[in-house]
């Protein structure tokens, strides 16, 4: 075994999204995603003798010590020690570094607990053939999310009946996509980058007692087979409708939640209004959804970029910090060894 082992995680952005939790970490519905290209943590895990007992952990994020996501990353390698049985035998370094910038509302902690759960498992010499699928089980445990990042494409995180093999437990690659959906990219709109005011997990928690909750469940698990379909059949405006439904619907819940709470901003929605203007007038299939919080995911296919780049400058430049240019990725991959 070398003494360094070091991989690259993609982050991810839902379609069908992922609100609400039960114990360790299970979701309360389906959700779907799209793996992303150039938004990835880069993980480098050494390995040192170790003295004490226990897990010896130094963490480090783009070269300083990080104490709070190091103690976090702390005890999700405590709790999960036994499917890592290199943390017996090693202390470990992390170095961790992401490509893109902080509070853009791309999921750094899905792709940093991707990276770190596939270093820690190939350092552990799990074997290669289902190492993505034991990555996908693991990084759940670490961020809901980061399950569906182990694979190019599509993923899909969930039980879903008559779908072979979905599970709560793990994500699973969509592998039935038609052309028109190959090539999509993602133009992430910055239009806020102060740090989040309620994050993902208080979100999570408050769907419980939600007065919408069990309607919210059924309606992503009724988009998730949907979109299935429409993925397979090309199908443009099935997927766009669903899209944009979600993004707006995990919104409404926060809106809706028993402490209620807004994280789009003025410049969300002109955002999204001159989208669906630009839709309308040019017919090119360009539509938007969100994350848990103000920024503005762009997708369309690559055939439409210089088209759909200068309507982004042209139209919205005035209300945006910046743009980030991402497309469908093509998973995760290692560096070294
Ligand atoms: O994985 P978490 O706990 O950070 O939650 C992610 C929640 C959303 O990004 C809003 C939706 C999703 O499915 O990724």
């Amino acid at each position: 075994m070398k003494n360094e082992v070091v991989w690259r995680c993609p982050s991810n952005i839902a379609l069908v999204k992922y609100w609400g939790k039960k114990e360790n970490q299970i979701p309360c519905n389906a959700s779907l995603s799209m793996t992303l290209q150039h938004a990835f943590t880069q993980v480098s895990l050494q390995l040192h003798e170790k003295k004490e007992k226990g897990v010896a952990l130094e963490y480090f994020f783009e070269n300083q010590k990080n104490e709070a996501f190091g103690q976090r990353v702390q005890k999700y390698l405590e709790t999960n020690a036994k499917f890592f049985p290199v943390l017996n035998e090693h202390a470990i370094i992390i170095h961790s570094t992401n490509s893109f910038p902080h509070s853009t509302g791309i999921a750094s902690s899905a792709s940093s607990f991707g990276a770190i759960s596939l270093a820690l498992l190939s350092a552990s010499d799990y074997p290669e053939e289902d190492l993505r699928h034991q990555a996908s089980f693991l990084a759940r445990l670490g961020s809901g999310s980061a399950c569906r990042s182990m694979f190019g494409g599509y993923a899909l995180w969930g039980e879903l009946p008559g779908v072979d093999h979905s599970s709560d437990m793990f994500a699973i690659p969509v592998n039935e996509i038609h052309d028109h959906f190959s090539d999509m990219c993602d133009a992430i709109l910055i239009i806020d980058d102060e740090p989040k005011k309620v994050s993902s997990s208080s979100g999570h928690a408050l769907m419980e007692g939600h007065p919408y909750a069990a309607v919210r469940f059924q309606q992503a698990n009724a988009h998730c087979a949907t979109m299935l379909q429409v993925l397979q059949e090309g199908d443009f405006n099935g997927l766009i409708q669903i899209i944009e439904n979600e993004a707006l619907a995990l919104h409404a819940m926060m809106m809706t939640s028993e402490a209620s709470y807004l994280l789009m901003k003025p410049g969300t929605l002109l955002a999204i209004d001159k989208i669906r203007n630009f839709r309308l007038e040019t017919g090119i299939p360009v539509c938007f959804t969100l994350d848990a919080g103000p920024n503005v995911h762009v997708l369309y296919p690559a055939k439409h970029e210089e088209a759909v780049h200068s309507f982004l400058k042209s139209e919205l430049a005035g209300s945006m910090k910046g743009i980030i240019y991402d497309r469908i990725g093509t998973g995760p991959e290692k560096m070294s060894r």
